[in-house]
């Protein structure tokens, strides 16, 4: 069986990875190592089974052990801990959720049910470091990867609608805060039947502007708002999130020869867990809808195609419904005035699970069976 190091479990997605591992018996496949940045000789989280007590993970030499190593500890953790380790000539597998590593050439972003044959050629080379993708991106294709699958893609324009524990553990707390407050501030004029919506209004908005607001993660209040900007700047006006559309999603499909231009403005919403997409997709031919919808619903077992009808689309094309599943809703499809060619699509998807936790246990799985 391969020793498994996991670092970083304890966390958000870390703890999904935990989660999702017991649901689908992964850890009957392999022998499990924890690791602990802080707690070293601790106690292993429960797996349902005896293992041994938390090992340093910053020991290099426990590490070298590992045939397999999962992180979720962030990006700062690879930086001061991957080069080490390849240096001190371990060459066992790297599998990661930060985003570190992902645009090396030595490394292949991970999302099996789009790319396999990308994963399985490289392993077949001999690559070693396999990373997890944007969750926006992975996402994306996980929706609408059957359109760049049967090369129909001339461009995408991707309008996102990102959820708080995209940002963080504390960016979740924050935001149900900042709801919190703003709810207080209201609830008498609210409880009473005769109050003027324009005075509620004024007093919400004081209160999102009072420099007493909590915004000591997001910097600007959430709730009540929105930020139409993830990230810090790359260059030209764009964020380092709307780069990875293009970048990343040409990587995980191999096409970096001749890229699919992708582009569009990333914006953070007051949803939990859950990333919707608006895209606008410039197709390379009039593609008949009922072929559209063909490409995508057979494209993997996760996605799932909303009838573009109102009742439905507001119940099932909604963070709301997707929250915690595997399920990846795909709806408002349809042609725009623009042609023939110009196709419509919005998406939601979990940012834990297809975004973050679940692309990982997968290529985990792919090595050790
Ligand atoms: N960068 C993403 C976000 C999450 O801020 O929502 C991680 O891929």
């Amino acid at each position: 069986m391969k020793r498994v190091g996991f670092v970083g479990w304890r966390g958000m997605v870390g703890s999904v990875l935990m989660q999702r591992m017991r649901e689908e018996n992964d850890f009957d496949l392999i022998e499990p190592i924890f690791f602990s940045t802080s707690q070293a000789g601790g106690v292993a989280p429960e797996i349902g089974r005896d293992v041994p007590p938390l090992k340093n993970a910053f020991d290099t030499n426990a590490l070298r052990g590992m045939d397999i190593i999962i992180s979720c500890q962030g990006g700062d953790y690879t930086n001061e801990i991957f080069g080490k380790l390849r240096t001190a000539g371990w060459n066992g597998y790297w599998i990661d959720a930060a985003s570190t590593l992902r645009m090396q050439d030595d490394a292949v972003i991970v999302l099996d049910p789009v790319n396999r044959p990308v994963i399985e050629k490289a392993l077949r080379r001999g690559v070693q470091n396999f990373i997890g993708g944007n969750c926006t991106v992975s996402l994306m294709l996980m929706a609408v990867g059957g359109l760049f699958e049967h090369d129909q893609v001339e461009w995408a324009s991707i309008m996102t609608y990102q959820a708080a524990s995209g940002a963080g553990a504390q960016n979740m707390r924050e935001l149900l805060t900042q709801m919190g407050q703003t709810y207080q501030v209201a609830k008498d004029l609210l409880e009473n039947p005769a109050s003027n919506i324009l005075d509620i209004d004024r007093q919400v908005s004081q209160k999102l502007r009072d420099h007493d607001f909590p915004v000591e993660n997001f910097g600007v209040p959430l709730a009540g708002s929105l930020i139409p900007w993830i990230d810090r700047e790359i260059a030209h006006g764009q964020s380092r999130e709307e780069w990875k559309g293009q970048a990343e999603t040409n990587k995980i499909l191999d096409h970096t020869v001749s890229p699919v231009p992708i582009d569009g403005i990333c914006v953070r919403v007051g949803a939990m867990r859950c990333h919707s997409q608006a895209l606008t997709i410039k197709l390379k031919r009039d593609v008949p809808l009922d072929e559209v919808d063909e490409m995508i619903s057979t494209a993997n077992d996760w996605v799932r195609i909303i009838p573009n009808e109102r009742e439905i689309t507001t119940k099932e094309l909604t963070p709301v419904a997707v929250n915690g599943k595997l399920d990846i809703h795909v709806g408002r499809i349809r042609k725009l005035n623009m042609g023939g060619k110009y196709l419509s699509a919005f998406t939601v998807g979990d940012q834990l699970l297809w975004g973050a936790a679940e692309p990982l246990r997968r290529m985990m799985r792919m090595i050790v069976t």
